[in-house]
């Protein structure tokens, strides 16, 4: 039976659906409510606005679920591989033996960049930040071609897919091999996903690397734990991009950019900038926390809290054993995860931590997992966009599949200026 919100205002009473999610969720169905009444709803920053239904993610924020189309991110970070959960992500679906082959396929025949792009590389200037490249060159890609993917053309959309994919890693490698004077180093077809990301990383033209299953494992988790989360700050700049019609891949460099700040994906490389300044400062994770909790610093446990998890982030507790595991693998001792955890531990323990529900998420401990494989700080943002990328797919492609799907356009509630007389220049 229908169920409906009742909301009184000036003795009307409007009668607001409630909707049910797949797990329980309710929510009230504003959408009508400023046709019937002549109100809007207010919610700056979106903290308790739900902007679509999705199929593709599920976080209970109270009990620490994540869930890609229904599978535990416990699951899937032991078992898949980030181009099998890629596949789930974008098509709903465990792929197939012959699917996921067909699928590594592409991405192998699409790893290259058109060699007209190689050249912009050269034209950044030196010091210019990974993001601004990455996002650039994304979208640089429709210049050479522009996606053409009927709504429900799945296969269209894999071969797209598979091109972002593929190519984000080689632009992530490119812009790093410049950045530092190296010679780029082309993809090779016999490697797999990550191991063809490291190999364009860190190889030279006189020098093959060789990664070690260790470090391999390590960094196919980051990318799975990263892979999507619902509608945090990028994803819903791409489903915004897409609901103005933008293509693909214009609207995955909006999501790169979106993804950029330090409250967001910026926050992987605050952290060990954080930890490294404590270090050289000389600063205890106690002295640092009375800092942190001392507002007139203005300054914040970087990793530490979010806008939906209020119990604990199931990302950040997996990392935090995969940091130890491949430190001990690599026979490596970081002092910084040594004081990541102890901050943890403190801060977990703190009233101010513990009254506001802040707990470790997913950026706390994965910068210590790039440190240890070499990636350099300014890229950990960059690494952070290559896992996202199959949910800004999987998202784009809802809103492209969706007939029904109306332009993003939120309201405000205007509170500048009455209307005011124009004062020619001279009286001014
Ligand atoms: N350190 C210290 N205090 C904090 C922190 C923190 N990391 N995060 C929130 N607070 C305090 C904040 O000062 C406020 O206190 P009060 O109520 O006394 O004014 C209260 O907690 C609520 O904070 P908020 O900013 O209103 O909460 P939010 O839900 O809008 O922000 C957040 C979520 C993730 C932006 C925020 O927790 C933060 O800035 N964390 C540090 C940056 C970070 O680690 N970002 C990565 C998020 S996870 C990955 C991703 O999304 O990319």
């Amino acid at each position: 039976m229908a169920e409906y919100a009742r909301l009184e205002v000036d003795g009307h009473v409007y009668e607001l659906p409630i909707l049910t999610g797949t797990e329980g969720e309710r929510a009230v169905d504003i959408s009508k409510l400023r046709t019937q009444s002549g109100l809007i709803t207010l919610d700056d920053g979106y903290g308790n606005t739900g902007s679509c239904s999705s199929e593709v993610t599920f976080i209970d924020g109270d009990e620490g679920i994540l869930r890609y189309r229904g599978y535990p991110i416990e699951t899937l970070a032991e078992h898949s591989s980030f181009v099998e959960t890629a596949y789930l992500l974008i098509f709903g679906h465990l792929p197939t033996q012959a699917e996921r082959e067909h699928f590594s396929d592409l991405l192998t025949e699409y790893s290259a960049l058109h060699e007209s792009m190689m050249k912009h590389f050269d034209a950044f200037p030196t010091n210019s930040h990974p993001m601004a490249i990455m996002s650039a060159m994304i979208n640089s890609l429709s210049t050479h071609e522009r996606p053409k993917i009927e709504p429900g053309d799945d296969a269209a959309l894999e071969i797209y897919a598979a091109k972002l994919i593929s190519k984000i890693r080689t632009i992530a490698a490119a812009s790093y091999k410049s950045s530092i004077g190296q010679p780029i180093i082309y993809p090779r077809p016999d490697l797999r996903y990550v191991d063809n990301f490291l190999h364009m990383m860190f190889s030279l033209p006189y020098k093959e690397y060789e990664a070690s299953p260790e470090v391999s494992h390590a960094l196919n988790m980051f990318l799975v734990l990263h892979a999507d989360h619902e509608q945090n700050c990028s994803t819903s700049t791409v489903r915004m991009v897409a609901s103005g019609e933008a293509n693909l891949y214009a609207a995955c460099s909006a999501g790169v950019v979106a993804l950029w700040g330090p409250k967001h994906g910026g926050a992987n490389t605050e952290v060990v900038t954080m930890l490294q300044r404590m270090r050289r400062e000389g600063i205890s994770p106690q002295e640092f926390l009375n800092q942190v909790k001392d507002k007139k610093n203005n300054r914040r446990l970087m990793g530490f809290g979010h806008r939906v998890y209020r119990n604990f982030d199931p990302r950040s507790k997996i990392l935090r054993g995969a940091a130890d595991r491949l430190l001990t693998a690599m026979k490596i001792d970081d002092p910084l995860l040594g004081m990541a955890q102890e901050l943890a531990d403190l801060a977990l323990n703190d009233d101010y931590f513990v009254e506001r529900k802040l707990y470790p998420n997913v950026d706390f401990y994965s910068g210590v997992i790039l440190r240890a494989i070499g990636i350099p700080l300014n890229m950990y943002t960059v690494m952070f966009s290559m896992g996202r990328m199959p949910g800004w797919i999987a998202n784009w492609k809802e809103i492209h599949d969706n007939p029904g799907q109306k332009i993003y356009r939120p309201r405000q509630l205007y509170v500048g200026s009455e209307k005011r007389e124009w004062v020619p220049r001279h009286a001014r």
